[in-house]
């Protein structure tokens, strides 16, 4: 790819291209780690909480004396974590104040098809300044403008799940300028847990970023056409990290254990996770789709885009006054360090991790599954440049599959270079990694699983219950939106 002037370097370990901001680097651990605010429901009846989000730009302070401008729920970066219960059904009104359409879609969410933010599903701006809407004059979407109402029935498991924008050819400038938030589903099985909650359950959403001498986010400009030649479509790194939205916050914590509920928002950046310092582990007890069986230690993370790690780390062993820092093993310099604890006091703890966290168990694969292989290629052949899944750039008008409802199938992940493979509407479990069992970190169910290079994946899903269109593609959001990405229609 052409990567000479616009500020994009190789990077070594990411199959991305670094991109560095033109203001000096903040100092790290001086800002204290932000949590996201919970959002209130406008109103709840027996069945469902009703909310309504205004997509809209801020002015935000993220590097300190500088503005960037941000798109944002609410204005937020991330923005507002919904709170909610398995079971009961959330309504969400979005209204797009902004001046480009949108879409969302509710990553690891058991969705109707009406509202998993099909690519062209668009919500137009309320303002009537409609921005582009798609490179192709392309229509066959729902399109609705001002605002669009998304039910999610929460019909799952407790787990951690994120919304995110997902406009087609879009996605990846959209999510950077700051269209993505939590979601949280809690159930009674996690309830009876005594795992550490109230302020020690604290979300990280991990994010890089480039940013630009005026404060504004550094993001290569973007030429609209089919088979323009992308000069970001391997993947855009920034140099600077964001945890919650603050760049290489500290977090003061007691000496007791805490739960980390870990998200990896970044657009194409991988971290492998790691402590500096002490014995303490990294012990998850659970992945995208919820709690495992049982914890899992770890002395190293490995974190591909959109996969969200739920771990506990035990402060109890180190001194009042150490400071520990959560590393990036995968880099080293500025990117190679995330966010900073400072064990503040002692304090009484009543939390363990069990070592039975849930009824969660492996699958045994039926005979006779239906196998369907996914391969997650570039594509620079004829008009279109950028990535395909077998052989195809994404399409909006064909479906790749027609899977049946209620049915196991085998599903293979084929990779040229790395690629974290993310399936809509049900979740999967890995059943092997080159022909092996499962790696280190593809326990449980999950709904994005990273693919390295010339590795294939195979994996167990069963859809239930909503028949439609839905998606899968790589979650890094340069080659989803230079269309590796495939529909596929339960029926
Ligand atoms: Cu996190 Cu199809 O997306
Ligand atoms: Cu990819």
């Amino acid at each position: 790819a052409a990567l000479a002037g616009c500020g994009l370097d190789p990077s070594p370990g990411q199959t991305a291209e670094l991109l560095r901001s033109a203001t000096p680097l903040p100092e790290a651990f001086k800002v204290p780690l932000p949590i996201p605010p919970t959002k209130r429901p406008i109103r709840s009846d027996a069945k469902a909480d009703h909310f309504r989000v205004v997509q809209r730009k801020a002015s935000l302070e993220i590097l300190p004396g500088l503005k960037t401008e941000v798109l944002g729920y609410d204005g937020l970066l991330p923005g507002p974590t919904f709170d909610t219960r398995s079971g009961r059904t959330t309504i969400i009104e979005q209204v797009n104040e902004l001046d480009v359409p949108t879409v969302v879609h509710l990553h690891g969410g058991h969705t109707p098809a009406a509202s998993d933010g099909w690519p062209l599903d668009l919500l137009m701006p309320a303002g009537g300044h409609h921005g582009h809407t798609g490179h192709h004059g392309m229509t066959g979407g729902d399109v609705q403008t001002g605002s669009r109402m998304y039910t999610y029935p929460n019909t799952q498991r407790a787990a951690t799940l994120w919304y995110h924008d997902h406009r087609m050819d879009y996605t990846a400038p959209q999510v950077y300028r700051g269209l993505f938030g939590l979601h949280l589903i809690r159930d009674e099985e996690e309830d009876r847990l005594p795992l550490p909650h109230g302020d020690r359950e604290v979300p990280l959403v991990i994010a890089d970023r480039a940013f630009a001498e005026d404060g504004s986010f550094r993001y290569p400009a973007r030429t609209d056409g089919p088979g323009v030649e992308s000069q970001y479509m391997e993947g855009v790194i920034g140099d600077v990290i964001l945890v919650n939205g603050a760049p290489w916050p500290v977090l003061e914590v007691d000496a007791a254990r805490y739960r980390f509920r870990v998200l990896n928002a970044s657009n194409a950046r991988r971290y492998e996770l790691a402590l500096d310092r002490g014995s303490a582990k990294l012990v998850q007890i659970g992945s995208d789709g919820g709690l495992l069986g049982a914890p899992i230690e770890h002395e190293s993370l490995v974190v591909a885009p959109a996969e969200r790690f739920d771990i506990v780390v035990d402060f109890s062993q180190y001194e009042v006054g150490s400071e520990i820092t959560l590393l990036n093993k995968l880099d080293s310099g500025r990117t190679g360090e995330v966010l900073r604890f400072k064990v503040a006091r002692r304090a009484k703890d009543d939390s363990t991790v069990p070592a039975r966290l849930s009824a969660y168990a492996a699958v045994v694969e039926p005979a006779g599954v239906v196998r369907r292989q996914w391969r997650f290629r570039r594509g620079n052949t004829g008009t279109h440049q950028g990535w395909t899944i077998n052989g195809k750039p994404f399409d909006p008008q064909t479906m790749q599959a027609m899977v049946k409802l209620d049915q196991y199938e085998v599903w293979s992940f084929v990779t040229d270079v790395h690629h974290p493979v993310h399936v809509h509407l049900a979740p999967f479990q890995v059943l092997r990694r080159r022909g092996k069992g499962p790696g280190a970190y593809d326990h449980g169910w999950k709904d994005t699983v990273d693919v390295r290079p010339a590795e294939v994946v195979e994996v167990l899903v069963k859809f239930s219950a909503h028949k439609g269109k839905y998606l899968i593609h790589c979650h890094n959001l340069e080659h989803e939106d230079m269309a590796m990405m495939a529909g596929f229609e339960t029926v």
